[in-house]
């Protein structure tokens, strides 16, 4: 894992040599906080994204999946709350003028003194930010982050203005008509893709005959203006949400919060991130739709911060936008209720969320995945290697097919086999360096099978198969590699 053995920094740079990420206009110097994915991190990124896809909308036969555009009615983002309630305290460095988050801040406080062992004075400092932002007492706030002579990182000074609200949201202007007043034709970018499945509730509801429980997911672009954008893509302006509207009955809501705060965390075991990585963190304030709500926490190599949001968000988003939109968010529900013996009738369904970043999910299994390694050979001398071990479900190649020489007709059988494989997953072919060189590439690369053809293959039909994770290698027939991949994958 990075943060053990390895410094997050070369985790980046390998990032970048191995084509996952690379900083965006990286040519103009770079965008802050804006990312692109190379090569290999856009297949990553797409099979992380299919896996949690399938898992939702093919696993479950309650839920279905849309696609709902990036920009959206601009009353959509009044009535959702977020115009009036989508921000965060903010403070600004009078020296540097450099503004940040005031929780970032005084977390980022909190890390250097757990890094120092002052893990007493982090476990205070953390209590009583919590105990402030819950009442938004942002005196209370200002004052915590004078008593603690928290420095701003550029300036080194402690010459805070006062803590003020600061709007997340992008906007942009839609259409050519000119007008007087700005605001008329504003537009935002969507800061979370969840509204697009609030507004299109009764579009899936009606067309796809859908009962109570059930739920729609989408994936898609979210933007938000973060202040302190950090960490590589885990703090992003434009990043990609995973996320999922569960309706169900008022009243039902605490069951199905603990079904989907275990059902959730579950997942992100069956993807290899292990038990004792993630862990809940209860949300101390509210969000303003929400009656409870929990952040399921990877332990990054910073730290452990949040993964996925659990949302419990009552009927706040339909009821408001029943009530923008003046059209009925309703159900009727025909089931009988027990309680009274009558059918439960027309309501506002409560909603259960769960919400995690993509770009996030995408950075816990690549610094899990990184290692560098160092053993001793036979000789008594030291071999080494840096290796992705992403597991070989969503590893962006799955096959490496390497003929051992450039002649013999050895080529011709590798890419026999290169044809008879790449219907059914990414292979990769390469003939040029040695073959110990190729290996360490293609671990580099996170690629967790390599199959090579040699002299022999010509005689008795076998290739030689090199598993990335324990570079063992065995003999296979040629004609059972494509099998054995397919089930090592599935
Ligand atoms: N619809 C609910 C919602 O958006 P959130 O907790 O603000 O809730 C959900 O965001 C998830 O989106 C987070 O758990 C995180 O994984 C991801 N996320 C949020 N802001 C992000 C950012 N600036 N960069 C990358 N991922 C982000």
């Amino acid at each position: 894992m990075a943060n053990e053995a390895n410094n997050f920094q070369e985790l980046i740079s390998h990032c970048k040599e191995y084509g996952y990420i690379f900083q965006s206009s990286e040519i103009y110097d770079g965008l802050s906080a804006v990312y692109d994915y190379g090569q290999n991190g856009a297949q990553l990124k797409k099979n992380i994204r299919d896996y949690w896809w399938k898992s939702m909308t093919q696993l479950h036969d309650n839920i279905v999946g849309i696609d709902a555009a990036i920009f959206m009615h601009p009353t959509v983002w009044k009535a959702s709350g977020h115009v009036d309630n989508f921000s965060d305290p903010m403070i600004d460095n009078k020296d540097s003028k450099k503004r940040y988050r005031v929780d970032h801040l005084i977390e980022g406080f909190a890390d250097e003194q757990i890094a120092i062992g002052n893990e007493q004075l982090a476990k205070d400092v953390l209590a009583s930010m919590d105990a402030l932002l819950t009442k938004d007492d942002y005196v209370g706030l200002k004052k915590l982050i004078e008593d603690n002579k928290i420095k701003c990182a550029i300036s080194k000074t402690s010459n805070w203005t006062d803590v003020r609200q600061f709007n997340l949201m992008f906007s942009t202007e839609f259409g050519a008509v000119a007008s007087d007043n700005p605001e008329d034709n504003k537009v935002y970018l969507r800061p979370e893709t969840a509204q697009g499945i609030f507004v299109n509730f009764l579009n899936v509801q009606k067309t796809g005959r859908m009962k109570i429980p059930f739920g729609i997911a989408q994936t898609g672009k979210a933007f938000r203006n973060e202040i302190v954008a950090r960490q590589f893509i885990f703090r992003m302006r434009e990043f990609e949400q995973m996320e999922m509207q569960f309706f169900i009955r008022p009243g039902s809501q605490m069951e199905w919060y603990n079904y989907w705060k275990e059902t959730r965390k579950k997942w992100h075991e069956s993807l290899g991130i292990p038990a004792e990585k993630l862990r809940f963190h209860d949300h101390v304030k509210l969000a303003h739709y929400a009656d409870a709500a929990l952040d399921i926490e990877f332990e990054f190599p910073f730290g452990w911060k949040e993964l996925e949001g659990i949302h419990s968000r009552t009927d706040f988003d339909l009821s408001q936008h029943q009530t923008y939109s003046k059209k009925k968010m309703q159900y009727f529900d025909n089931d009988i209720d027990p309680a009274t013996g009558k059918a439960y009738g027309n309501y506002v369904p409560y909603v259960l969320e769960t919400s995690v970043g993509l770009d996030r999910l995408f950075l816990t299994i690549i610094s899990l995945a990184y290692a560098e390694e160092k053993w001793l050979k036979e000789d008594g001398t030291e071999d080494s290697r840096v290796v992705l071990k992403i597991p070989a479900k969503i590893a962006p190649t799955k096959l490496a097919i390497l003929p051992l020489l450039k002649k013999d007709g050895l080529p011709e059988i590798a890419k026999e086999l290169f044809d008879s494989c790449k219907e059914s997953f990414h292979c990769f072919y390469e003939e040029k360096d040695a073959i110990g060189k190729r290996y360490r590439r293609m671990d580099a690369v996170g690629t967790p099978f390599c199959v090579t053809i040699d002299h022999q293959t010509k005689e008795d039909n076998t290739v030689t198969i090199r598993y990335r994770d324990t570079m063992t290698q065995e003999r296979i027939a040629l004609k059972d590699v494509k099998q054995l991949i397919t089930e090592k994958i599935s």
